[in-house]
C-alpha cells in the first residue's frame, strides 16, 4: 500500500515535470491578414511549432498551451519547429547531419529571434537556432506576405564546427497539421499530359511526392500539392492549405501521418543521392517553400497563389502579354525565309502581336533540320535563312510584329561542333556509354565555364540581334547519368543542387542584365513549371498537347498553383497533331482564351467565316478578356474532373464591375441537358449586363444582353444551351448602374 502511494506521488511528480518542461515562455507570431503562423519557445529552450491556419485574435493564449507527455520519455508530445534527427524526434526529420567528429545527433535550441516589419506588405523573421552540443547553426527563415495571404519558408544551414559536416537531409519547411483526416490533391501527368490532378485520403505512413529527375521535374509531378482537411477538398468552403516549393532540381514533399493522426509535412530539396558537406564556415540555403492557407476552400488558395505568383512569383506578372504565333506546329524543321514571313503576314492580319521563330533555324557544319543534330551551335543557318535572322527580325517589325527565338542552351546534340570542341562540358559517367534522350545530352551547369556559355548563348543572341523581344528557353531532357567533370570525386553527390544552382546564377545575371525582357519557361511543355524558375519567367509554356479537351484538364490542374495570366495557350490545327481528336475553331479559341492567348498552326490555312472568326476572337480578347485573365480573380466553376461533362469558370475584375464567364461542353450529352451555371465573385448587390461575345452565328444564352443581380447570377445561376460535345460560351459582364 505505502509502495503503491510512492508509485502515485513518483508518477505525479514526473508528468508534473513533463508537463513543466512544455512551459511556453515565449511566442512568435508571423501573420498574414488572414492567417496566423505560431511557434513557441518553452523553458528548455525548444522551439515549438504550434499552430498555422486562420487568424488567432489571441496569440497570447499560447503562453498557457502545454503538451501532454510522451510515453516512456522526459519529453513531450509537442512537435520542433524544425525537427533534427537526434533526442526526441522519431519521425521523418527536416535535418539529419553527421557531425565533424561523426555524431549523428543534432539538437537545435532557440537563440534569438529577428523581425523586419519596415515594409507593410512583407514581414520578415528570421528564428535562430543552434545545437545543444555544437557550433552548428539553423536560421529559420519566414517571409509573411500579408495581403495576398502567403508565408514562405526556408533555412540556412551554418557549419562553424571544426570539421567538415554532412548533411544527409535538408529540407526547406516542417509543417504538423491536427484534423480528423486529411484529403491530398498533388500533380501527375507525363508529357503532353501535365498536371492531372488526383486526391487522395492519406492513411498512416508517408506518402511522399517526388523527383529525382534532375532537369524537367515537373513532367511527371509537380512540388506543389493542396490539402483538405477533414472531406476532400471543396472550392468555395473547407480548411485547406497549399504548398509549393520553389525549387527546379530534386524535391520531395514527404506526407507523414503519425501515430498521433497529425501530419508532419517535410518539404524541400531531395537528399536522393545529394549529400552536401559543409566546410568549416560554410553555410547551405535551401529554396523557399511557399504555402497559404483559406477557411474558404481551394478556390481562394489558388487566388492566394496567383495574387502572389503575379506580384513576387514571376516577372511581369501584372503585365498585359503579347498574342503570339509560334512557327512549331504549323512549320516544325521545315522552314525557309517565305515560309516565315508568309506566316508573318497572316499573324499580322489576324491581329497577333509577336512573332516567334521555334527550333530549326540554327547550325551550319551540323544543321538543325531534325532534332538529332546541331543543339549547341547557335548560329544562324546560312541554307535556310540565307539573310539571318536580322532579315526576319526588320521583317516582322515592319508588319507591327514583335520577334520572338527558341533556344534550348542547357543542352548538346552528340553531332555538333560544341559537342566536339567540349566534351567534357557534358554530364556524364566515366567510362559509361552517355545516354541520349531526344537525341541529346545535358551541359554540365555545375561547371562554371558552361554557366558562362549557357548566359553567352542568351546574351549575344540579344547582343548582335538587339531586335529580339522574346525568348522560349526550352529543355527536353532530364538527368539519366549524374555525373560532372568538373567536380572533384568527394562532391559528385553535389551535381544535383548544383546543377539546378547553377541554372539559377545564369538567371540571375541575365535578369540583372535585362530585368523585364520576355522569357517563356519551357521544358518540353511544362517540365519546369515551379516557383523556382517562374521567378525568372514571363509565362510558361504549360503543355505541347495543344488539344483543346487536353487543355481544359491540364489549364484545370496548373490553375490551382500557377497564375493563369502566365499560361501559354495556343490555338492548333484540327485534327490535333498530339491526339488526333477534331475540334471547332471555336472550341479551341476559347480554350485558348481562358489563359495566354496564342496561336501555334500554319495561319494562312485557316480561311473564309473562320478566318473572320479568329480576327474577332483575338479583338475581343485584347479589348475585354485580356485585362481580366491578367489581373482578375479565377473562379472555377464546373470541374472537368466532375461526371456532367461540363467544364466552367470565370474572371472578376477586383472592383467586381466586369467579369468574363467561359463554359464547355466536355462530353455528349443528351438533347435538351444543359449546364446550369452558379456565377461567383460578384457582388451580390450589384446588377450586370449579360453579353454573349465569340458566338459564331448561334445565341447560347435566353437572356443574352439582359441585365441580373448578382446575387440572382451566383445563387440561381443561367442555363447555357451548350448540349453538343466541344460546343462552348463566353460571355461578359457588366456592371449596369
Ligand atoms: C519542345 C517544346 C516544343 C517545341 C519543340 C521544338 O518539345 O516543348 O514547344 O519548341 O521542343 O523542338
Amino acid at each position: 500500500m505505502k509502495s503503491l502511494k510512492y508509485l502515485l506521488i513518483l508518477c505525479l511528480i514526473l508528468s508534473f515535470s513533463d508537463l513543466a518542461m512544455s512551459q511556453t515562455t515565449k511566442v512568435i507570431e508571423i501573420k498574414t491578414k488572414s492567417t496566423s503562423l505560431v511557434y513557441t519557445v518553452d523553458q528548455t529552450n525548444r522551439l515549438v511549432f504550434q499552430y498555422f491556419g486562420r487568424a488567432t485574435a489571441s496569440p497570447a493564449g499560447f503562453l498557457k498551451q502545454k503538451a501532454y507527455p510522451k510515453p516512456d520519455t522526459n519529453r513531450d508530445y509537442s512537435y520542433e519547429a524544425y525537427p533534427t534527427f537526434g533526442l526526441g524526434n522519431i519521425n521523418e526529420p527536416a535535418l539529419a547531419a553527421i557531425h565533424a567528429d561523426g555524431s549523428l545527433n543534432t539538437e537545435l535550441e532557440f537563440l534569438s529571434v529577428e523581425r523586419d516589419d519596415s515594409r507593410s506588405d512583407l514581414e520578415k523573421t528570421v528564428i535562430h537556432l543552434k545545437d545543444r552540443v555544437y557550433d552548428f547553426e539553423v536560421e529559420l527563415h519566414t517571409n509573411a506576405f500579408f495581403s495576398e495571404d502567403v508565408i514562405s519558408q526556408w533555412v540556412v544551414i551554418r557549419n562553424l564546427e571544426k570539421g567538415p559536416v554532412h548533411l544527409t537531409n535538408f529540407a526547406s519547411s516542417f509543417l504538423p497539421l491536427k484534423a480528423e483526416s486529411y484529403y491530398l490533391t498533388h500533380f501527375y501527368g507525363a508529357w503532353a499530359g501535365e498536371m492531372g490532378m488526383v486526391e487522395e485520403k492519406l492513411e498512416n505512413g508517408i506518402k511522399v511526392i517526388e523527383c529525382k529527375k534532375g532537369v524537367r521535374t515537373t513532367q511527371t509531378e509537380n512540388p506543389s500539392f493542396i490539402l483538405s482537411l477533414n472531406h476532400p477538398a471543396l472550392e468555395n468552403e473547407g480548411d485547406c492549405y497549399g504548398g509549393s516549393l520553389a525549387w527546379s532540381g530534386n524535391y520531395r514533399l514527404a506526407f507523414q501521418l503519425d501515430e498521433l493522426k497529425k501530419l508532419n509535412i517535410i518539404s524541400g530539396i531531395n537528399p536522393f543521392l545529394s549529400a552536401w558537406s559543409l566546410n568549416p564556415g560554410e553555410s547551405f540555403t535551401t529554396p523557399e517553400m511557399i504555402y497559404t492557407y483559406s477557411n474558404e476552400g481551394r478556390g481562394q488558395v489558388s487566388r492566394n497563389l496567383h495574387e502572389w505568383g503575379r506580384k513576387y512569383g514571376m516577372v511581369g506578372g501584372d503585365q498585359i502579354h503579347d498574342i503570339v504565333l509560334n512557327s512549331w506546329e504549323g512549320a516544325y524543321f521545315s522552314f525557309d525565309e517565305n515560309t516565315l514571313t508568309g506566316m508573318m503576314d497572316d499573324a499580322a492580319e489576324l491581329g497577333i502581336e509577336t512573332f516567334v521563330l521555334d527550333d530549326g533555324w540554327f547550325g551550319n557544319k551540323y544543321p538543325r533540320s531534325n532534332d538529332d543534330a546541331g543543339l549547341g551551335d547557335w548560329q544562324t543557318n546560312k541554307n535556310k535563312l540565307p539573310r539571318g535572322l536580322d532579315y526576319l527580325i526588320d521583317y516582322a517589325h515592319s508588319k507591327g510584329l514583335k520577334f520572338g527565338l527558341w533556344i534550348e542552351p542547357e543542352m548538346v546534340n552528340p553531332e555538333s561542333e560544341l559537342a566536339e570542341n567540349h566534351p567534357e562540358w557534358i554530364v556524364q559517367s566515366p567510362g559509361r556509354e552517355k545516354i541520349a534522350w531526344r537525341n541529346q545530352l545535358l551541359l554540365d551547369l555545375s561547371n562554371p565555364k558552361v554557366q558562362d556559355f549557357v548566359y553567352n548563348v542568351f546574351d549575344s543572341l540579344l547582343t548582335t540581334h538587339p531586335g529580339i523581344e522574346y525568348i522560349k528557353w526550352d529543355a527536353n531532357r532530364h538527368v539519366e547519368q549524374a555525373g560532372s567533370t568538373w567536380l572533384p570525386a568527394s562532391e559528385q553527390t553535389h551535381f544535383w543542387v548544383l546543377y539546378t544552382k547553377g541554372l539559377y546564377t545564369v538567371y540571375e545575371r541575365i535578369r540583372a542584365k535585362y530585368p523585364n525582357f520576355m522569357i517563356q519557361d519551357c521544358a518540353s511543355g511544362g517540365g519546369r513549371l515551379d516557383y523556382g524558375a517562374l521567378k525568372y519567367h514571363n509565362e510558361y509554356w504549360t503543355s505541347d498537347n495543344t488539344d483543346p479537351l487536353s487543355r481544359i484538364f491540364i489549364q484545370y490542374g496548373t490553375s490551382l498553383i500557377y497564375p493563369p495570366v502566365g499560361s501559354a495557350s495556343h490555338v492548333s490545327t484540327s485534327p490535333n497533331h498530339q491526339t488526333q481528336r477534331m475540334t471547332p475553331l471555336k472550341f479551341r479559341f476559347d480554350v485558348a482564351t481562358t489563359g495566354r492567348l496564342g496561336m501555334e498552326l500554319q495561319p494562312k490555312n485557316i480561311q473564309g467565316k473562320e478566318r473572320e472568326f479568329a480576327v474577332e476572337s483575338i479583338r475581343n480578347y485584347k479589348q475585354t478578356i485580356r485585362p481580366l485573365v491578367t489581373v482578375g480573380d479565377l473562379y472555377r466553376l464546373i470541374s472537368p474532373y466532375d461526371d456532367g461533362g461540363w467544364a466552367s469558370q470565370m474572371y472578376v475584375a477586383k472592383d467586381k464591375a466586369e467579369a468574363v464567364l467561359f463554359a464547355f461542353s466536355i462530353a455528349p450529352h443528351t438533347r435538351g441537358v444543359f449546364p446550369t451555371v452558379k456565377l461567383n465573385g460578384l457582388d451580390e448587390t450589384k446588377h450586370y449586363q449579360v453579353k454573349e461575345i465569340n458566338k459564331n452565328g448561334r445565341v447560347r444564352f435566353w437572356g443574352d444582353g439582359q441585365t441580373f443581380a448578382g446575387d440572382y447570377l451566383m445563387n440561381v445561376g443561367i442555363e447555357l444551351n451548350i448540349s453538343d460535345q466541344f460546343d462552348s460560351a463566353v460571355f461578359l459582364l457588366k456592371e449596369m448602374k
